[in-house]
């Protein structure tokens, strides 16, 4: 007999409040092993409070979270399972980048010597100077010495709010190459993100979030197969309210707001029916460009259901 495997870690019906403010909003995750999720949203959509709620310093105000199987996520042997970076990292300034990792690292049950050897790698890696004081480092320094502490244990799980942000871009890229390191040994990651091409990079799944809710969970995969595209015309009046029109029923576009002389749509699919349609009509510009994160989640969900109600109706 055959049992799906526990997730890593399971969000069911999960809020939060503050006050009148719903920050959460009734999210459901499921973190399986050995995958690199993505939790992508603006700022201020829930991606902080959910990750600190996962780590039990935020009590949520509804729903559950088990962590490899467990409600109770206080104890030691958890904790030495799991890797943390926060977003906004508080640590001793006082202490030099060395002496701050030797603090986190005594807490550590594990072999010294493999987690010393795996540290100095990171810190090779990372090009991170641990001999100076922490007040001293700059945003980008301070976040690699967190990567180096949440990493240098090889937990089964690691959890990274913004992991790479403050990070120059070939920072970035040997950040992406630990982590898929990090996954090939074993490892599981959950990581919130703003940026949809980091995301696309690294990750297998990604859940959007967007004003506390959870808008969709995707493979990056199908994502990255749906070539959506944001198009702007510019046109006369009679000609755009045709335009319009004739855009709604047309095949993978969605017609979006209308503001003086410019009509706004997304577009996925073959791009000839579009460019047939827009050479009927008598155009002052357009602009065709990659849509915004958001607009490529709203996209991808609405053509799934328009397809799934092909099929049903
Ligand atoms: N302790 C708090 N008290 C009141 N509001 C909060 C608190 N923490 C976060 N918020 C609000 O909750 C929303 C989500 O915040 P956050 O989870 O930090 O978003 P993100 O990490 O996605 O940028 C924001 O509107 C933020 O102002
Ligand atoms: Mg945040």
């Amino acid at each position: 007999m055959s049992e799906a495997p526990v997730p890593i870690l399971e969000l069911t019906g999960v809020s939060k409040q503050f006050g009148p403010f719903t920050a959460v909003a009734n999210v459901d995750l499921s973190i399986r092993k050995g995958e690199i999720f993505g939790f992508l949203g603006p700022n201020g959509a829930g991606k902080s409070t959910t990750i600190r709620m996962i780590l039990d310093a935020v009590r949520p105000s509804a729903g559950t979270i088990l962590m490899f199987g467990s409600s109770n996520r206080r104890t030691a042997s958890l904790h030495q399972k799991i890797g943390y970076l926060s977003g906004d990292m508080v640590i001793d300034e006082d202490l030099t980048g060395s002496q701050y990792l030797d603090f986190v690292g005594s807490v550590y049950k594990v072999d010294r010597a493999k987690m010393l050897q795996y540290r100095t790698r990171l810190v090779q890696e990372l090009e991170l100077d641990v001999a100076i004081k922490i007040s001293k480092y700059s945003r980008g320094n301070k976040q690699k010495v967190g990567l180096v502490a949440a990493l240098m244990h090889a937990p089964e799980l690691l959890i990274l709010d913004e992991p790479s942000s403050g990070l120059d871009p070939l920072m970035q890229e040997v950040f992406i190459k630990l982590i898929q390191e990090y996954r090939a040994g074993g490892g599981t990651v959950f990581m919130s993100s703003h940026s949809l091409a980091e995301v696309q990079r690294l990750c297998d799944r990604v859940a959007f979030i967007r004003a506390g809710k959870l808008v969709g969970v995707a493979n990056i995969d199908e994502l990255n197969q749906t070539s959506v595209k944001k198009v702007v015309v510019t046109a006369g009046d009679k000609q755009l309210k045709e335009l319009a029109h004739r855009a709604s029923i047309l095949k993978g576009a969605t017609v979006g707001e209308t503001s003086g002389k410019e009509l706004t749509l997304t577009y996925s699919g073959t791009i000839q029916p579009l460019i047939q349609l827009l050479s009927k009509y008598e155009l002052e510009d357009l602009t065709i460009r990659e849509p915004e994160l958001e607009e490529i989640f709203m996209t991808y969900y609405q053509t799934d259901k328009s397809q799934t109600d092909e099929v049903t109706s």
